[in-house]
């Protein structure tokens, strides 16, 4: 048995950083349960009567599950009186919420609890998306001003993936490691170390069936992947409709995730703290590219909580090509 677990594995990352406190580790240990967490209760979803809506909107005006509410909850418990964090923002609370001790940890987390929400009643993949940064401010309760750094300046960025199995990937800003759950002893171990996405084939994934919202340069960027006529040559489309989903098989097999603005609404529909910041981290640790169409995600420096931005996102050939197409 050579395998590490994910804590472990945490721990020899860290190791290699003085003064590291262990804290990060606890962070992380705390992400790793939140998920198991999640997962459990997807699972048993049909059985206990969450697979519906709860009647509500969130801030993003979108109708919200009550497997969201779940999972933003169990995110308010696993880090309650974690000193170390200080407080969370989170796609689904409007404000960032404060945990309720003295409020002096020193990092701040940010997370799309359920990502695909929408897949919950035909037992498709669903995601969560999660982010650490250090605070900038030294002391007192955490500001919004901690929340609004570019993802350059996570320590943390990773996903967990809820599928056939449950996988936890993320980088501290080194490789990028991936551990699939062993749910029969409720542990994540190493099972995909050092990922590296491929370049020059994979598949390329965009809900097409928003064709008719985008400007004229995306449509003929789009129809580029689709007729193949991008260097990588011939390729599949593949849609999952869970952002998480559809990242975790480009990273596996290369190729490109799009969402594009739409004439209508230039910053398309993902978020750039709780999903693209994060994920755009994980990409280019894995050799990867991911931009706004304009710019590096990573640089990109947030003006409000729920921010959106457009999102290329995979291997960097192909994510420089969608670009200079629609410059
Ligand atoms: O969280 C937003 C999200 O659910 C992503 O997971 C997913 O990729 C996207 O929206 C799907 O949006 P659409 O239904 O517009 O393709
Ligand atoms: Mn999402």
């Amino acid at each position: 048995m050579n395998r590490s677990t994910l804590s472990e594995q945490f721990y020899l990352d860290q190791a290699k950083h003085q003064g590291a406190t262990g804290e990060l580790s606890t962070v992380l240990n705390r992400i790793s349960l939140a998920a198991r967490m999640i997962a459990s209760e997807i699972m048993r979803a049909g059985f206990v009567g969450t697979l519906g809506y709860t009647g509500t909107q969130n801030v993003q005006q979108e109708d919200v599950r009550a497997l969201d509410v779940i999972s933003n909850d169990i995110f308010g418990q696993v880090f309650e009186h974690m000193p170390m964090v200080s407080a969370m923002a989170s796609e689904e609370m409007e404000d960032v919420y404060q945990f309720a001790d003295d409020g002096a940890g020193k990092y701040v987390i940010t997370h799309d609890p359920l990502d695909g929400s929408g897949n919950v009643d035909v037992a498709g993949q669903m995601g969560t998306i999660f982010g650490i940064y250090r605070r900038k401010t030294q002391s007192g309760r955490p500001t919004l001003d901690d929340f609004l750094q570019p993802g350059k300046n996570l320590v943390v960025g990773g996903y967990v993936l809820y599928g056939p199995c449950t996988m936890l990937v993320y980088t501290a800003g080194g490789p990028v490691n991936g551990f699939t759950l062993d749910r029969s002893i409720g542990t994540f171990f190493l099972t995909h170390p050092e990922m590296k996405i491929k370049e020059g084939e994979g598949t390329y994934s965009v809900n097409e069936a928003n064709e008719t919202k985008w400007d004229d340069k995306t449509r003929a960027m789009v129809a580029k992947f689709r007729r193949q006529q991008t260097a990588c040559g011939k390729r599949s489309a593949r849609y999952a409709g869970a952002l998480v989903g559809d990242f975790h098989r480009t990273l596996i097999k290369g190729g490109i995730y799009m969402y594009p603005g739409e004439t209508n609404r230039p910053e398309g529909k993902l978020r750039l703290l709780y999903e693209n910041a994060p994920l755009a981290l994980v990409c280019e640790q894995a050799g990867g590219a991911a931009s706004d169409g304009r710019q590096r995600i990573l640089d990109i420096t947030p003006t409000k909580l729920h921010m959106r931005t457009p999102l290329y996102i995979g291997s960097k050939g192909d994510v420089a090509e969608a670009v200079r197409q629609l410059l």
